[in-house]
């Protein structure tokens, strides 16, 4: 039962009233004029749209957009189904890959391409099967939406399996949310390029920074993973983690002191978000499994915004002098 148009014009040409901004269509179902063409669009002979989980004009629109954003590099045609969060994406995939009681001995390379964006990094050029994003995080990029999305090339991947656990799972994304995704991604590149400009800013500052005791980015000629993102990134993106001298106590005193960046988990916001992973989104952890996923109780993760990058510098510059001098100041705004 794939009636979804998946293909890149549902056969409008254009909005009939000429709007500039796609129309929001929210609406859960979709009425027919006779019932052989209800029968006909269930039947999957004719294509449109019947009920929202399915499918629906707004969320279609995003798709499109998501799979022509991580297929430009390609040359090549991606299709791509989006979902209510990035895990729901990234279930899916998965659960549309392999059955029960299936051991896995050769596998579909699929890539979380949710922190370099497709921007910097177009993993299905690379070879990737399957791409998911969390397009809560840049694609969207103002901290307003929830939101995912798998992408591929394999046509008959989407129509079928992953359509199909998306349809039982039921994980869609609102009409209203993708359009939202439609207004942000708008500016990705350009919010793109300007994080990473200054995230590369605020490692050269913190690279060199007493308190800091060490640091992690992509760009770093010293980062483990740098001879890997200089050959298949076009830049280095904008999350940066380091380490700070002290412990747990003093990342208390950096968090508590930042009057710029904000305290708060996700990334690839307008606004510079700081979390300090050990006591925020892995407090759940034990102390070894935070061992081995490498979250120390020192480390510090920022994602970089928009904000002046001066204005951004000072913050952490003089929010680590307040780690380092051993005092707790009052939150900032
Ligand atoms: C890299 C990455 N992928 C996926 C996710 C999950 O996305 P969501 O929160 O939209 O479910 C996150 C969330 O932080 C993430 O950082």
């Amino acid at each position: 039962m794939d009636q979804r148009p998946l293909l890149p014009s549902d056969g409008l040409k254009k909005d009939p009233y000429g709007a500039h901004e796609p129309p929001i269509y929210q609406t859960s179902t979709f009425v027919f004029d006779r019932a052989a063409d209800a029968a006909a669009a269930f039947a999957g002979e004719t294509a449109g749209y019947v009920y929202t989980r399915i499918n629906n004009p707004t969320v279609a629109a995003w798709e499109r957009k998501l799979a022509a954003l991580e297929s430009a590099g390609t040359g090549s045609e991606a299709w791509a189904l989006a979902y209510g969060s990035g895990m729901g994406a990234a279930t899916a995939a998965i659960l549309a890959c392999v059955k029960q009681g299936d051991h896995v001995v050769g596998v579909r390379p699929l890539v979380d391409n949710t922190f370099a964006t497709p921007v910097l990094q177009q993993p299905l050029a690379l070879g990737a099967d399957l791409v998911v994003q969390s397009s809560t995080k840049y694609l969207g990029g103002h901290g307003t939406v929830v939101g995912g999305g798998v992408i591929a090339r394999d046509k008959a991947f989407v129509a079928g399996p992953l359509l199909g656990i998306r349809k039982v799972f039921g994980s869609v994304p609102s009409p209203f949310d993708t359009w939202l995704l439609l207004q942000g991604v708008k500016t990705l590149e350009l919010r793109v390029e300007r994080a990473t400009t200054t995230a590369a800013k605020i490692v050269a500052v913190l690279a060199k920074h007493p308190k800091v005791a060490w640091i992690r980015y992509p760009g770093l000629p010293s980062d483990p993973g740098h001879e890997v993102a200089k050959k298949q990134m076009k830049g280095f993106g904008a999350m940066i983690a380091f380490g700070i001298r002290g412990g747990t106590e003093a990342g208390r005193r950096f968090m508590d002191a930042l009057q710029v960046a904000k305290r708060a988990v996700s990334l690839g916001c307008t606004d510079t978000l700081i979390e300090h992973p050990a006591s925020m989104t892995h407090a759940h952890l034990s102390p070894e499994e935070l061992t081995e996923a490498g979250i120390t109780a020192d480390l510090i993760r920022v994602s970089v915004g928009l904000e002046d990058a001066d204005e951004l510098e000072g913050d952490l510059l003089r929010a680590l002098d307040v780690a380092a001098a051993g005092v707790t100041v009052a939150a900032g705004r």
